[in-house]
């Protein structure tokens, strides 16, 4: 009797220290699933556009810092003003931006790559260019 008891108690333990585990490792995931909304205007490239362009152009394998696709790094402030990034942001001018371009398929992208956002992200990317990209 006692010794189920103590069975029992022993499961009991471990299932807590499971969900517990489980919840820390997967703590992290909320934060990449956190949907990433622009505001109006005062939009930061640290907070709002460097987070949307690693959701879309920069992830793994693709135009991140760590995967350089094409010689193309994006998620880079200073990356994105230079080298064969050039163009992809025209301060002030959204329409004359690249990576404007590429987001609304003005422009084809090799290879049939794809990326989600929606029309409040996108229009909070061509905000932060309106408002002279800054490095905010
Ligand atoms: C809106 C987001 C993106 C932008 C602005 C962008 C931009 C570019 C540009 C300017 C090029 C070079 C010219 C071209 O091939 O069109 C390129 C090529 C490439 N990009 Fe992207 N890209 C984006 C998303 C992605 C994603 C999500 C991936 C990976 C899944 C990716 C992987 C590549 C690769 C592998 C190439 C070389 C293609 C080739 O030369 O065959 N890109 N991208």
């Amino acid at each position: 009797m006692k010794l189920q008891f103590i069975y029992k108690i022993f499961n009991i333990f471990i299932l807590i220290t499971v969900f517990v585990l489980i919840h820390c490792a997967c703590g992290n995931s909320t934060a990449i699933n956190t949907p990433i909304v622009f505001p109006d205007s005062n939009v930061s490239w640290t907070y709002h556009v460097q987070p949307f362009i690693k959701m879309t152009c920069a992830t793994v394998g693709c135009h991140s810092t760590q995967s350089q696709a094409a010689g193309i790094v994006l998620d880079d402030y200073m990356m994105l003003f230079s080298g064969s990034a050039l163009g992809m942001v025209v301060p002030n001018d959204p329409e004359a931006s690249r990576l404007v371009q590429y987001l609304e398929f003005k422009v084809v992208h090799n290879g049939s790559i794809y990326w989600k956002f929606d029309s409040q992200q996108l229009n909070g990317v061509k905000k932060w260019i309106s408002e002279g990209a800054k490095m905010n």
